[in-house]
């Protein structure tokens, strides 16, 4: 069990009064997850006490900066269980991650026909980015279906390889559906075509731990700030062997060993990718926050939000009109509740109240929800909609501010 009341005294937002309402009830949680005291804390103490450019002094402040951007890079080396800490490129966020991949790979590996495999249920960031190469470079973009309760349709990835298959780029859980896709068996099928596979886990790291060397994948993608760290930075991990053959993203200081108008020479890895200042400080908020996940555990975070998704999926289908989108069932043969394909997001539309009604309405009941198309709008028009309401939870949320919804919907629908 989650020693909840503790936990929320380390967010001070949750004690908010928005509008007349206390608490507040935050369920937009894969947008973007609130911080404790201890990034924000740790964060403005390195500006108070240790702020220096890193990587580039040889006085003391200098060194203990970069001393402390190092040692981030190990704890998220860690948290990914990647071999080396030169595979942890620190990033803007998993859409610099993978617009750096598409970008890269695709001039190292990929001319006009070649073709890249994306899922249905894809964030616009993993599919924009390999439209603009496709701009660039006339590659293929080639899509792996989705069952109507949103499941990919592993039956149907075989046939989408051929000889011009360059990479598959693939998000490990849905931020509309909630679905954790099958990463493992599609990262299978693609190593035994000698494809790799970049997985963006946007929206898994903050859920259940990830083993990058377990799940075999080439690249991986997330953010600091669905992960109660900061907004700004974010990772992406790649093996050594890809990461060295692919060229530079961005020019500038930091990625060079010498320059020269004639020519340049890049840096090792990481480095190559890191052009400019880094956000060293960000760096020191993303370790706090996953110190802070990792204190708490995931074994004790999965269950409490399994509970939470599986309590909030029987108590919004008692009302009536309420369609919720992806798979409802999250109970396993066991009992037990079951990860493999539901994570903590529940997309839902009640009746022909518009989703935007709904939303607007839950906020002035003191609710925040995200409503809309969720940046995939290729998602949206295979479920034949504009756009839902999403519930989103975190390891603060509780049963309490899940009946408070159900509340809330109730009180909204007598009013349409
Ligand atoms: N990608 C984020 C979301 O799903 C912003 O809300």
């Amino acid at each position: 069990m989650l020693p909840i009341d503790q936990i929320r005294k380390d967010f001070p937002i949750l004690g908010r009064k928005i509008y007349d309402k206390y608490p507040l009830v935050y369920l937009d949680n894969a947008a973007t997850t609130q911080k404790p005291r201890q990034v924000v804390e740790a964060m403005a103490d390195e500006y108070y006490n240790v702020n220096a450019n890193v990587h580039r002094g040889v006085h003391f402040l200098s060194q203990q900066a970069t001393d402390l951007h190092e040692a981030s890079r190990e704890t998220v080396r860690r948290f990914l269980n990647a071999r080396t800490a030169s595979e942890i490129v620190f990033t803007r966020g998993t859409t610099e991650s993978i617009n750096l991949v598409a970008s890269c790979f695709g001039q190292a590996f990929m001319k006009e026909g070649d073709e890249v495999i994306l899922t249905e249920v894809e964030h616009h960031s993993n599919i924009v980015s390999w439209q603009l190469l496709q701009q660039r470079k006339g590659i293929k973009i080639r899509v792996i279906p989705i069952t109507d309760d949103g499941l990919i349709r592993l039956d149907c990835v075989e046939a989408l390889f051929n000889e011009r298959t360059k990479i598959v780029s693939i998000s490990h859980v849905s931020n509309v559906l909630g679905t954790v896709n099958p990463v493992r068996e599609v990262i299978r099928i693609a190593h035994a075509h000698g494809v790799p596979v970049l997985v963006d886990g946007a929206q898994s790291t903050p859920h259940f731990p990830v083993d990058v060397q377990e799940l075999d994948c080439d690249f991986f993608a997330f953010s600091g700030h669905k992960i109660y760290g900061p907004t700004g930075i974010g990772v992406l991990y790649g093996k050594e062997q890809w990461l060295d053959r692919l060229p530079p993203y961005m020019g500038g200081g930091e990625m060079i060993k010498t320059v020269s108008f004639e020519r340049t020479t890049f840096n090792d890895l990481p480095y190559k990718f890191e052009a400019g200042t880094p956000d060293y400080v960000a760096s020191t908020g993303l370790a706090r926050a996953l110190d802070y996940v990792s204190s708490i555990g995931f074994d004790a975070i999965e269950a409490h939000e399994q509970d939470l998704t599986a309590y909030a999926l029987s108590r919004l289908s008692e009302i009536l009109g309420m369609h919720i989108y992806g798979p409802t069932q999250t109970i396993g043969p066991d009992g037990q509740p079951d990860v493999s394909h539901r994570d903590a997001v529940i997309s839902f539309q009640v009746g022909n109240i518009h989703h935007l009604d709904m939303g607007t309405l839950l906020d002035r009941l003191g609710i925040a929800v995200r409503t809309g198309h969720h940046c995939a709008e290729p998602l949206m028009r295979r479920l034949g909609i504009e756009g839902t309401c999403r519930a989103s939870f975190a390891l603060y949320n509780t049963r309490e501010e899940v009946d408070a919804l159900l509340a809330a919907i109730l009180r909204i629908q007598q009013m349409f």
